[in-house]
């Protein structure tokens, strides 16, 4: 396949703003039983069909012949997959294979993911408040319960460290930052709390929070301040308690950073969860046509966000 943007003739997936695609973002599922307020749908409202196993497979292990040693698997809900495990198993050996899940579903499965090859889970977690989390979930009964039996489970499972997604929103869920910090403290550093910078899809700007603040505080409180080197994310140390923040709007240091491609739940390689065009499909392909495609994919990113 040639491509004028195709610079590099090694065997990696560099392009041509020097950045390397190191990890993959695959959506396995459209299908979820929560209906967020602000969920941006990994970019994606008009796929319907699914991945196989196999092609699934495929990617990952044209992939990680290519450079790529992490994996993460996200939705609509990934848990909502019956044969999450059989993809698990059927991937090559990684650095990191983890999976971005609601909760709902873990209670009873975190051994079996874990056996079949999961590392860890982010579980998305935005409220402790069972009247908040149904408002922000739009769950027709209190699943709260349900999910905090997950996180339970995830940690007694080893998909540790478990990582807490959530999402600030203004005037709903950012007095219980702290809250949630304590909750995660009670589980002596397996579970981190990871903020995230509300990204404006569903047209709800009017719960977008001051970033700069909820860092000038998280500063003041803390016993320490780390950078990580990926993305220039800070994350604070207070009273022994993990807490990172993590700001994508407007951020061309998280852009120029940016090590990943994504999957569609249907099989298109995605440069970035906000662009559109240049999806490469990939669905059913043969592990032989594979790499080419990923080169292509890989070639087409650009920085969303640039200074
Ligand atoms: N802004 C920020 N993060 C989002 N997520 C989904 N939608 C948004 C959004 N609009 C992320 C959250 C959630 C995960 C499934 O996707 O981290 O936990």
């Amino acid at each position: 396949m040639n491509s004028p943007l195709v610079t590099n003739v090694s065997n990696t997936l560099t392009d041509s703003f020097g950045r390397t695609v190191t990890s993959l973002r695959i959506s396995i599922t459209n299908r979820c039983n929560y209906d967020c307020i602000y969920c941006h749908h990994e970019g994606d409202t008009s796929s319907r069909g699914e991945m196989s196993v196999e092609t699934i497979s495929n990617i990952v292990h044209a992939a990680s012949k290519m450079g790529v040693n992490k994996v993460k698997f996200s939705g609509g809900e990934p848990l909502i997959r019956k044969d999450f495990e059989d993809i698990l198993s059927s991937l090559p050996k990684l650095r990191d294979v983890s999976a971005t899940t609601n909760g709902t579903l873990l209670k009873g499965r975190a051994q079996d993911l874990k056996d079949a090859g999961l590392d860890r889970v982010n579980i998305s977690l935005d409220s402790l408040d069972p009247k908040n989390y149904k408002f922000i979930t739009n769950s027709s009964q209190n699943m709260l319960d349900g999910v905090l039996d997950g996180v339970h489970s995830a940690v007694d499972a080893g998909l540790t460290p478990v990582k807490l997604n959530m999402v600030l929103l203004k005037g709903i869920n950012d007095n219980e930052i702290y809250d949630m910090l304590d909750f995660t403290r009670t589980y002596d550093g397996q579970v981190i709390l990871q903020l995230i910078e509300l990204m404006d899809f569903n047209d709800v700007s009017q719960y977008q929070i001051d970033a700069n603040s909820v860092e000038k505080d998280l500063t003041a409180r803390a016993d320490e301040v780390r950078i990580r080197t990926m993305h220039r994310r800070k994350k604070y140390i207070i009273d022994g308690a993990e807490v990172e923040l993590v700001r994508p709007v407007d951020n061309s240091e998280f852009c120029a950073n940016c090590n990943r491609l994504r999957v569609t739940a249907d099989g298109k390689l995605k440069p970035c969860l906000l662009v559109n065009d240049n999806l490469i499909d990939v669905n059913g392909m043969s592990l032989e046509k594979m790499p080419q495609m990923l080169k292509l994919a890989a070639s087409q990113r650009v920085p969303y966000c640039r200074n």
